[in-house]
């Protein structure tokens, strides 16, 4: 049956930027994750996950790069279009790699290709004041986007590693104007990566779209994690604000239904993943 149809006649009808800005409202947390092919996309909706990412860190995870940059726009769209096969509820973000928006234009024909070819609702870009006028330009094109700031792995050889954000108070003021900025140019979620819960928090009150967090405390609207690490099987060392659900349980479908519901009833993340 064509997904429209579907639609239609479904219990739990797709979700898409106004059930996001629902839940922000009615204080219902948006359980987010990443996922990379069909296989578990289809696992991921099972699980009743909102929103999935297919995430740069595909770079890390399954090619085996140390950081996200060499991923290019072929590879998200490739996985993107894996993804999308085997969706039907949660609301689908495309990652825009490592100097694919470098420029108004490029941004909208990448974005526009991650739609039409990945089949992706959203695209998410990295990046803080400086980002302000793409993110304008797509929103003036009806493109949605994710503006994602803290922690911007796509710039760690600027900043030298990976690393907790917005410690410093200049440094937390900036990120709060930047997102302010960001949401005044029509990005529609903001994510924020790896900063204090405190600014996770303040940063979440002050805007009006719904803000997703991973290591950024537990008042986010949302969380996300990266799909191996919820499975622990993510080699290394493994982030502080990581869990594996997998542990105790006997699936990977239980284990992320177990992250969802861990999110939504906000036990995850406790304290011990926090900054
Ligand atoms: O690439 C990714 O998976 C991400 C998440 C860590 C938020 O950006």
């Amino acid at each position: 049956m064509y997904k429209h149809l579907q639609e239609r006649y479904a219990p739990r009808p797709p979700v898409n930027v106004g059930t996001l800005v629902k839940m922000k409202a009615e204080g219902e947390k948006i359980a987010s994750i990443t996922a990379y092919d069909a296989s578990f996309a289809t696992l991921v909706d099972d699980a009743g996950v909102d929103v999935v990412l297919v995430g740069d860190s595909l770079g890390m995870v399954i090619q085996g790069h140390d950081t996200t940059v060499p991923v290019t726009l072929a590879d998200i769209v490739y996985h993107c279009r894996a993804v999308a096969k085997g969706l039907y509820r949660p609301f689908l973000i495309a990652d825009m790699p490592f100097m694919t928006y470098a420029s108004k234009e490029q941004a909208l024909d990448n974005a526009v290709r991650l739609m039409q070819e990945g089949g992706a609702k959203m695209v998410k870009l990295e990046g803080g004041a400086g980002q302000v006028e793409i993110v304008e330009f797509l929103a003036s094109h009806d493109i949605a986007v994710c503006a994602h700031l803290g922690l911007k792995p796509q710039s760690v050889h600027k900043v030298g590693g990976f690393r907790v954000q917005g410690r410093e108070n200049e440094a937390a003021e900036r990120m709060l104007r930047d997102a302010q900025a960001l949401e005044a140019a029509g990005a529609d979620i903001v994510l924020l990566e790896c900063i204090p819960a405190a600014l996770g928090k303040h940063i979440t009150e002050q805007l009006h779209v719904p803000v997703i967090g991973i290591g950024a405390g537990p008042d986010t609207d949302g969380q996300i994690l990266v799909l191996y690490d919820v499975l622990d099987i993510t080699s290394g060392r493994k982030p502080k604000f990581s869990k594996n659900f997998l542990a105790g349980r006997d699936s990977a479908l239980e284990a992320i239904k177990a992250y969802t519901q861990a999110v939504k009833s906000k036990e995850y993340p406790g304290p011990e993943h926090c900054f």
